[in-house]
Formats: C-alpha cells, sequence, structure tokens
C-alpha cells in the first residue's frame, strides 16, 4: 500500500522559517506513523524557486537567480536534515525535469483546448506571488498577509480555463474528506460559489521561470510551474521524464499538507489543472493554521521571528517537536509561548514519561536483580492493561483522523495513570514484606509494560525519545513492520536485563 503525502514546495527567498519547519514536521510525523502501519511512504517536500519574487531577492543580492537559489535550497536540505525529516522526495523547480514535466503538462492542458490569450489586469501580491481583490482601487493598498503594497499589473498573459470547471470542483468539494479541517472547507465552498474565473498562467515580465513553448517572452506563472513540482518529485531522475511514468510510480497525492493561506491553489486551481490534463485529483488538501508568537503575528518588521535554529540548538528537536505537535491542534493558528513552551516540556516529557521510567526502572533493578520480574499474576491485576488497551485504540483513531494532539494526548494520559496507578498500588510499602513479592513483581511489571507501550506510540512524534525509552527498558525492536504487533500487551519479557540509568529527557530552565 503506498502513502503520498507533501509539504508546500517553500519559497526559497530565505532560509526555513518556524512556519516551514511547523508544516514539514507535521508531515514528518504522518510519514513516520504511516510507515510503522506498513505502508510505502513517499514523503515529498522541496523547494519552489521561480518567480518575481525570487527574481527581485538575488537581483538585490546582486547575484544570479540560479546562484541564489542553489544556495538557499542547499540550506533547505541541511535544515531538513538537522531536524532528522525523513522525507524521500526533495524537488527542485529549477531542475531539468522539472521543467520537462511542466512542459509536457502544458501540453496536454492546451491539447484540451483550456489556454488562450488574454489580458491580465489587476493588483498583484508580490510576497504571495497572487492578485489580490483591492475593493477601493487604492494604490497604497496592503495585502492582508504580507501587509506590503500591491502592484498594478495589466499585461498579455496566457490564461487557463478555470471557469470550465466549475460544476466539476463543486462536487470534488462537496466531499467531506477532501478538504480539511471542516472550517476550511467551507471557506472554499464559499468561495467557489461565487463563480469562477479564468486565470493567467504566464508572465512576460518574469525572466526567472519556465519559457513557455512556442511563445516568445512568456514564462510560466510561478504557481502553475510549482504546483506540479509535486508530479516531477515522483517523475524518474532523468532529464525528460515521462509524464505518464510519475501517474504510475504514485500519483495522486494521498494528501497535501499545506497552510490556510495557500489552501485555493490546491483546492480549486491544482485539481481543474489536473482534470484539464487527464490526471487523478489529490485525496486530500489539509490546511493547518499559523504560528503565532505570544499572541502576535511573526514577522521580520515585526522583530519577533523565532529562528528554529536557535530553539535547536538551545531546546533540542524533541521538545519543540512535542511542542508544536501536541499542543496546536492541527488546523487552528497556533501559538508560541516561551513559559508555556519550558512548562510543557517540563510537564510532559520530564515530570510525567521521563520520571515515570526512572522510577519504574530503578525500583526494578533495585528490588528483581537488575531485571524485568515475572508477569505471572498477570490475570489478577488487568487495570493498567485495559487502559493501554483503550489508549492504543484511542491513538490510532486519532492518528488516521490527523488528530496529531490528541493521539500526543493520549499517550501522556496513558504516562499519568501509570504513575497514579504507582501511586496507588505503593509497592515501596509492600515489599517490605517478603510474602508481598509476587505482588510487587506483578504491579512493576505492569508499570514497565505500561511505560514501554508509551515509549513505542511515541515513535511517529518523538522519535529519539521513543528509542531512548526503549533502551532503556532494554529494548531492541528490530523486526521490519512488527511496531503494530509489538503493541500488544505483554510483550515485555521478563527476566529480561534492565541497563544502567541514563536520564532520557533533560528539565529545561525559563529564560
Ligand atoms: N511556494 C509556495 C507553495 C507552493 S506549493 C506548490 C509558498 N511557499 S511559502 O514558503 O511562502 O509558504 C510555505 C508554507 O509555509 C505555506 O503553507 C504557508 O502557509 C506556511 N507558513 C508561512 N508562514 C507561516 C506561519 N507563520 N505559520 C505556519 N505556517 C506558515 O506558499
Amino acid at each position: 500500500m503506498s502513502f503520498v503525502i507533501t509539504t508546500p514546495l517553500y519559497y526559497v527567498n530565505d532560509k526555513p522559517h518556524l512556519g516551514s519547519i511547523y508544516t514539514t514536521l507535521i508531515c514528518d510525523s504522518i510519514a513516520r506513523y504511516k510507515r510503522l502501519t506498513g505502508a510505502d511512504v513517499i514523503f515529498i517536500t522541496g523547494v519552489d524557486e521561480h518567480g518575481l519574487k525570487i527574481q527581485r531577492t538575488a537581483k538585490n543580492k546582486g547575484v544570479e537567480p540560479q546562484f541564489h537559489c542553489d544556495e538557499i535550497s542547499d540550506i533547505f536540505k541541511q535544515n531538513w536534515k538537522n531536524w532528522d525529516i525523513t522525507h524521500n522526495k526533495f524537488v527542485r523547480t529549477s531542475s531539468q525535469k522539472h521543467e520537462y514535466i511542466v512542459k509536457e503538462f502544458y501540453n496536454r492542458v492546451k491539447k484540451s483546448d483550456d489556454i488562450y490569450m488574454g489580458v491580465q489586469k489587476g493588483w498583484y501580491c508580490v510576497g504571495c506571488e497572487e492578485f489580490k481583490d483591492n475593493p477601493d482601487n487604492s494604490p497604497t493598498h496592503k495585502c492582508p498577509i504580507h501587509q506590503k503594497t500591491l502592484e498594478w499589473k495589466n499585461e498579455e498573459n496566457l490564461f487557463f480555463k478555470l471557469s470550465k470547471y466549475q460544476s466539476q470542483i463543486e462536487e470534488l468539494i462537496k466531499e467531506p474528506a477532501f478538504i480539511q479541517p471542516k472550517e476550511r472547507r467551507n471557506e472554499i465552498i464559499n468561495f467557489v460559489s461565487k463563480g469562477l474565473k479564468d486565470f493567467s498562467i504566464s508572465r512576460t515580465n518574469v525572466s526567472w521561470g519556465i519559457s513557455v513553448p512556442d511563445i516568445d517572452n512568456h514564462t510560466f506563472y510561478v504557481w502553475f510551474d510549482a504546483l506540479l513540482g509535486y508530479v516531477s518529485a515522483i517523475s524518474l531522475d532523468m532529464k525528460e521524464p515521462s509524464l505518464d511514468e510519475s501517474i504510475d510510480n504514485g500519483w495522486p497525492a494521498d494528501i497535501h499538507l499545506i497552510g490556510k493561506d495557500i489552501l485555493r491553489f490546491h483546492a480549486v486551481y491544482w485539481p481543474a489543472m489536473l482534470i484539464s490534463a487527464g490526471m487523478k485529483v489529490p485525496k486530500k488538501v489539509y490546511g493547518h493554521g499559523f504560528l503565532t508568537r505570544e499572541g502576535q503575528k511573526m514577522g521580520k518588521s515585526l522583530g519577533n521571528v523565532l529562528d528554529p535554529d536557535i530553539l535547536l540548538s538551545k531546546y533540542g528537536k524533541e521538545a519543540v517537536r512535542w511542542y508544536l505537535l501536541k499542543d496546536i491542534t492541527l488546523g487552528q493558528d497556533g501559538d508560541f509561548q516561551n513559559k508555556r513552551f519550558v512548562d510543557i516540556i517540563n510537564n510532559d516529557l520530564a515530570n510525567t514519561i521521563g520520571n515515570l521510567l526512572n522510577r519504574t526502572s530503578s525500583m526494578s533493578r533495585k528490588w528483581f536483580d537488575n531485571r524485568v520480574p515475572s508477569n505471572e499474576m498477570l490475570s489478577k491485576d488487568n487495570s493498567l492493561e485495559l487502559y493501554a488497551k483503550k489508549t492504543v485504540e484511542n491513538y490510532f483513531r486519532h492518528f488516521n483522523s490527523y488528530e496529531l494532539d490528541l493521539a500526543a494526548n493520549v499517550i501522556l494520559s496513558l504516562a499519568i495513570n501509570t504513575n497514579l496507578y504507582l501511586n496507588e498500588k505503593q509497592p515501596w510499602t509492600l515489599i517490605k514484606d517478603e510474602k508481598n513479592i509476587p505482588l510487587v513483581s506483578n504491579i512493576i511489571y505492569n508499570v514497565l509494560e505500561s511505560t514501554r507501550i508509551v515509549g513505542l506510540l511515541l515513535l511517529p512524534i518523538l522519535p529519539n525519545l521513543s528509542s531512548k525509552i526503549d533502551q532503556q527498558l532494554g529494548l531492541l525492536y528490530n523486526e521490519k513492520g512488527s511496531w503494530k504487533k509489538q503493541l500488544d500487551w505483554g510483550k515485555l519479557i521478563h527476566e529480561s536485563i534492565l541497563p544502567a540509568p541514563n536520564p532520557v529527557i533533560e528539565k529545561l530552565e525559563y529564560e
């Protein structure tokens, strides 16, 4: 079973910011989960290199656009390495194979009689690379996202007949699974109900782009070119890959995970382009929310941008992953607050999960000769076992519906409950009487087993912490595809040796 997931292709006007890290971490976690459940995952990410914005950025730096793109694209690749991103396709839209796919695709759309020459007049945001409504027609009108003055454009462009696909797009977006979450779907339904307008797919004033075959001075509009990056990502690594082969290699995508600002392109323009070219539409478009900082929009001009490199070196990737994936509901906006960040990491990871592991493994080592105790009385007390089973069920349900925060929260609840179980049973009092040894061994086994399941469930979300927990419990999971089976209760082998203690997570300090 194959599963194709994509991040947006990031503009190379600058190095990755926390917003791009956020989207990529979500995709990484989903990709890891799908792999663990046995899917053959194609995880696509990459960079969007053409267009006016990049052309100007390179010009301002005094370098050639290709030089600039090579530099930033390497920084993106290095960042994904630093954050342990497990993508297997990194696409660059300035590559030759991508150019070839764009041209082949364009020819198909042309054959469907969906291209014509027209005049494009309107207000343009270079930051968004998109025409915007400017109801008051004022030359100082600003883009609500970039807060930059819009530019007036009036030029001859090629147009794509989007209006022709009105009813097909209406049908598509009616399907609740196609656009998620629900609120985002409603926005798009509303937009489409006003009537789709044809959109321009070429430019005459942008040299940094893919040239339109047979038409002098026209390059493709950056969005027409960029969306096709998802297709060229899975095409064969050759200069002239065939579009049909890309289709055979896994198209369509199972999920495009994107920010809410680029939903129209993915849920309306893109499916229409694909239908025109005789290709399948993606199965799902998921629009996540925006990150703010201490309640304020993050922006260079506001001077409050969080540098992901600093977060990474100061707190480590596991802490940032946990905060972004557990504390923010996918689809809603999320706020990054320093104090809350430190509190959550200390409470959830250090005090609840780390402490549970330390106290149980040290009791076990002390009372049972550095080993996992016997579980022979297992049937007598199965409250924790039942709780763990329910946790696993809920976890799968949440992950399958992309409710990553809820999946993370059920893991945390299992850890909290396991700590409570321990406090209630008080094995440290029971052990004082020798006749209680079987009972204590059962309690400790249950707690260790529950902790093992906590560690396993963490694997797609916090891969490093998860493997540290395994190590601390003396576990080695080498068998491929065994993750789901290992989640069954009772897999911890009694008498197995527990290694020497080694703290798995450190507490963070306030700044
Ligand atoms: N190049 C286009 C995407 C083309 S996909 C074929 C683009 N690039 S982008 O770099 O500007 O944005 C990439 C993603 O980052 C978008 O999904 C955008 O929503 C997301 N984010 C940018 N700022 C963000 C936050 N502050 N918070 C969360 N994500 C945000 O658009």
